[in-house]
């Protein structure tokens, strides 16, 4: 980018992760199959595109620029987006961006706690292998069936046949639903966390939508090939999202979610609608059979070995030798917030799955059934450092995930991937979605998103330079500031902010600063330009 940048290329005319179509190149002798291609740039030159693919004989993991931030696209990706819920999904396109940065084409990449899959799947759509490891089975079944290759004919075939059978009969009557409760299949009623509305799954569902359920799934249970049973079941338990007491409309777009992805609680919706399960099905099966179509290029029965997607905990990975992954991306649980195990019970039920209590003991989360406390989800998260270190080789590169509003959880990190032998390389702000408004009215006490913080297990590592007493915090502060908006060549309140809350943090006097700078505008106001329409601040042309 440095150099590109050089030439007098700027971000306008340098494009990444465009697909382009091959119009000339065919596959076998007449099957016609368009061949896409994702070079890494494309460069603009008077507005139309030159391409530029840099060969990775010459990638240098040592010198792997950090990424600066990356525009989210969450929803331009079939395989990402409308598939199936998940609480807090990575946006796909910054993954790969990731993957592209650090490591290269047949590398290893790992996600520990790989949730519904972006990392694994995301590294396969680059040419890398992915391991995707998770303790919770809902997030694993998910990613199983998501990337399982199949024939598209023959899934549209299952589909229309199951749609025709459900359309037939269908448990109506007062009688036929009682009937269907007990012919087919039911849920585990499971307990639910404290906090619900009910007590067990069962009852997030009225009898009509148990027996239809039960009905559909039987159907699907019927398939012999394991690979469609299975992309079908992924669709029956999209449909569970939505089809359940929980499910809360969002009228003016006609979305919705159900309460345990929307309020992290299942909480009973005044109106959760009534829309034919049936219905629901058709468009979730839909969403799965794009998704595959769109994956099947890069991942197929040929490829599929080069993901592995396993159930287990992020603290113990002991079927990796040491030394054996290139790449890690992760995302851990984040404090409070999401139980995730206690809340996917109801996903858990429907697929038949099952959580152990030596599941609910790894889990790194604060509170939840089991009450953890603040040292149990520090020691949980530490564990998980220490196993990433030792699966990764050297000179490669950990990006992890922080969302954490603690700043005695960013030490926790930096001091566990310190002792573990890791280096402390840099953290960039990177959002996930759309910022609240809120967080925007209070810029200087939250970051605008999330950070990402890259570290690299070298031999020598440096340690993180902490500030000392004869550090002057004004200076430092204008220092930041300065090279923020140098950088960026003019920078918003946003980006100042995000930027000082990263010196505050590696710094260790994030408290102070905050403290001593409540508001930052009066103070960027007297030093900087300030322009009104781009928002921006610049520095003055007479300094
Ligand atoms: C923030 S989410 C990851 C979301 C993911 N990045 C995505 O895009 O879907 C954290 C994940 O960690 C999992 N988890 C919690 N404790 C774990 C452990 N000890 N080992 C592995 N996974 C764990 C949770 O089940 C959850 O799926």
């Amino acid at each position: 980018m440095p150099v590109l940048k050089h030439l007098g290329y700027e971000q306008h005319n340098i494009v990444r992760s465009k697909t382009l179509k091959h119009p000339f190149l065919k596959i076998g002798s007449n099957k016609k199959r368009e061949i896409k291609l994702i070079p890494d740039y494309l460069l603009k030159v008077e507005e139309n595109f030159a391409c530029e693919t840099p060969k990775s004989a010459g990638f240098d993991y040592a010198t792997r620029p950090l990424l600066e931030e990356i525009p989210v696209k969450k929803q331009k990706a079939k395989r990402h987006f409308g598939v199936h819920g998940y609480f807090t999904k990575q946006s796909w396109n910054v993954v790969a961006e990731y993957i592209k940065n650090f490591s290269k084409p047949g590398d290893l990449v790992l996600d520990p706690f790989g949730g519904s899959g972006v990392t694994a799947v995301e590294a396969l759509m680059n040419n890398r292998r992915g391991i995707n490891i998770d303790l919770n089975p809902m997030a694993v079944f998910l990613v199983q069936s998501l990337i399982a290759p199949v024939n598209q004919t023959e899934l549209a075939e299952a589909f229309e046949q199951i749609k025709s059978e459900y359309i037939k009969n269908e448990p109506k009557t007062e009688d036929e639903i009682k009937k269907a409760l007990k012919k087919y299949p039911q849920p585990k009623p499971l307990p639910l966390p404290k906090g619900s509305d009910v007590e067990t799954v069962d009852q997030l569902f009225s009898e009509k939508q148990l027996a239809e359920l039960g009905y559909l799934k039987s159907l699907i249970l019927r398939q012999s090939n394991e690979n469609i049973k299975n992309s079908l079941l992924l669709a029956f338990s999209s449909s569970v999202n939505k089809h359940n007491l929980t499910f809360h409309y969002t009228k003016s777009d006609g979305g919705g979610d159900s309460a345990a992805f929307r309020y992290y609680r299942y909480r009973i919706a005044p109106d959760p609608g009534n829309m034919p399960l049936i219905q629901i099905f058709e468009t979730k099966y839909k969403k799965v059979a794009a998704a595959k179509k769109e994956m099947e290029y890069y991942i197929n029965p040929q490829t599929i070995s080069n993901a592995q997607i396993i159930k287990g905990t992020a603290t113990n990975l002991k079927f990796l030798p040491k030394e054996s992954v290139d790449y890690i991306y992760t995302d851990p649980p984040y404090g409070k917030k999401i139980p995730y195990l206690d809340l996917s019970a109801m996903w858990n039920a429907w697929l038949d799955l099952e959580v152990t209590e030596e599941d609910y003991r790894q889990e790194a989360i604060e509170g939840g059934g089991q009450k953890k406390s603040k040292d149990d989800y520090n020691t949980l998260i530490a564990q998980s450092i220490k196993e990433m270190y030792r699966v990764l080789k050297f000179d490669r590169w950990l990006s992890f995930v922080f969302a954490h509003k603690d700043p005695e959880f960013w030490h926790l990190i930096i001091e566990t991937a310190e002792s573990c032998g890791f280096e402390y390389i840099g953290a960039v702000p990177q959002k996930n979605g759309q910022t609240s408004f809120k967080k925007r009215q209070n810029p200087f006490t939250v970051l605008s998103g999330q950070l990402i913080i890259n570290f690299r297990k070298v031999r020598n590592p440096k340690a993180i330079l902490k500030a000392n007493l004869g550090m002057n915090m004004a200076e430092i502060v204008m220092q930041t500031v300065e090279g923020v908006i140098a950088k960026n060549n003019g920078a918003t309140l946003e980006q100042i902010n995000d930027e000082l809350i990263i010196k505050g943090l590696e710094l260790g006097f994030l408290d102070l600063l905050k403290k001593e700078y409540t508001d930052l505008t009066p103070i960027l106001m007297n030093s900087f330009d300030y322009d009104d329409e781009t928002e921006l601040f610049t520095i003055p042309s007479t300094r």
